[in-house]
């Protein structure tokens, strides 16, 4: 088991520990207000080397650098005049840019795995006081076993990766529920949405004027290294849009109505009773993960709209449901 103090009750000890063992060249589990993350200095690469060891995630796949300010991404990055401008309405948030790399970054490659671009993102809260103290980057991606769902509290990350981390950091339940939206801008009129996550498309088109391109389906992987078809897996499989529940099913709905054979199933989970989505992000990966743990050989989960954050929900539902390699 790790280590698990609370950044609320002992915000100095936190601070304190995280920093020790950020310098010790180990990871550290944090919260963000996107998802969990496994956190180290992203100038170490026996620190970053960790990372992928912890998670059993391909080299292949770029982290995320995380900033404590604008001034300190700008150090590392390459800032076009959009990003600038995504930068300045969204930081710090649920927003992920995707920019070239300072030639004088002390960045390491293997956080970038190799690439000539670099993920950044400034994160709200604890975490960005933890960056400011530690005075370097953090790469961290998802503190999950890679492949697997995204943790959203300390003891998710307690369940997946306990057994192979020093300490968690613990801030309660991400409030988002769902990872960073990942943004890459090539011109004025060519923006990029590699990812879509908890901040809303709808957004940053109001921002930048001009509609976001997104990946056709089966080549998002190639633009995003991380995003395979088969992520965020359960043990059990997943049948999405369903109308009904058969038996030995868990069933995981949106909204109040009661759903055809419910009586049926293993467990019920309501994603959000009033049909808010999000109310409904926030609760996704818990109740995927409870879902899972209740015995059911298969996770029944009914429409979801995909408006606004309904995009990001489908998203890593339908990569949950994909067929596993
Ligand atoms: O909300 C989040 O983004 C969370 C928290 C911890 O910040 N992090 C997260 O990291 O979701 P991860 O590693 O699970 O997902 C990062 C994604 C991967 O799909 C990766 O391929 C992509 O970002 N990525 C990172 N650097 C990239 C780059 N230079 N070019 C294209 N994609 C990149
Ligand atoms: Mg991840």
């Amino acid at each position: 088991m790790a280590r698990h103090i609370d950044i609320e009750e002992q915000p100095g000890e936190a601070l304190e520990e995280a920093v020790r063992i950020l310098k010790a060249g180990l990871p550290v589990a944090i919260p963000t207000e996107t998802v969990y993350g496994l956190a180290a200095d992203a100038t170490n690469p026996a620190a970053i080397a960790r990372i992928y060891e912890t998670k059993g995630r391909p080299q292949f796949n770029p982290l995320i650098c995380h900033m404590a300010s604008v001034a300190m991404a700008e150090q590392h990055a390459v800032f076009d005049p959009i990003s600038r401008r995504l930068a300045a309405a969204f930081w710090p948030g649920p927003m992920t840019l995707i920019l070239p790399l300072r030639q004088d970054s002390p960045i390491h490659s293997l956080a970038t795995a190799g690439l000539e671009t670099v993920g950044i993102r400034l994160p709200k809260g604890f975490a960005s006081v933890l960056i400011e103290k530690l005075g370097k980057p953090l790469a961290a991606p998802s503190a999950n076993s890679s492949g697997k769902i995204s943790s959203t509290s300390a003891a998710h990350v307690e369940a997946d990766l306990g057994q192979k981390i020093d300490l968690i950091l613990d801030g309660g339940s991400a409030p988002v529920g769902v990872e960073s939206t990942i943004i890459k801008v090539e011109s004025d009129s060519s923006v990029r949405l590699l990812r879509p996550g908890g901040l809303v498309a709808d957004e940053i088109e109001r921002v930048i004027g001009v509609k976001l391109i997104r990946p056709a389906a089966a080549s998002a992987a190639i633009e995003a290294p991380g995003m395979l078809a088969s992520h965020y897996a359960p043990g059990a499989s997943v049948r999405l849009k369903a109308s009904s529940v058969q038996k030995g099913e868990a069933l995981i709905r949106f909204g109040r109505q009661a759903v055809e054979g419910e009586a049926n199933a293993v467990a019920v989970f309501d994603l959000s009773p009033s049909r808010n989505l999000t109310e409904a992000a926030a609760n996704l990966f818990d109740y995927l993960k409870l879902a899972d743990a209740s015995g059911a050989n298969t996770i029944a989960i009914t429409p979801i709209p995909s408006t606004g954050l309904g995009e990001a929900i489908n998203d890593r539902l339908e990569r949950a449901a994909a067929p596993r390699s």
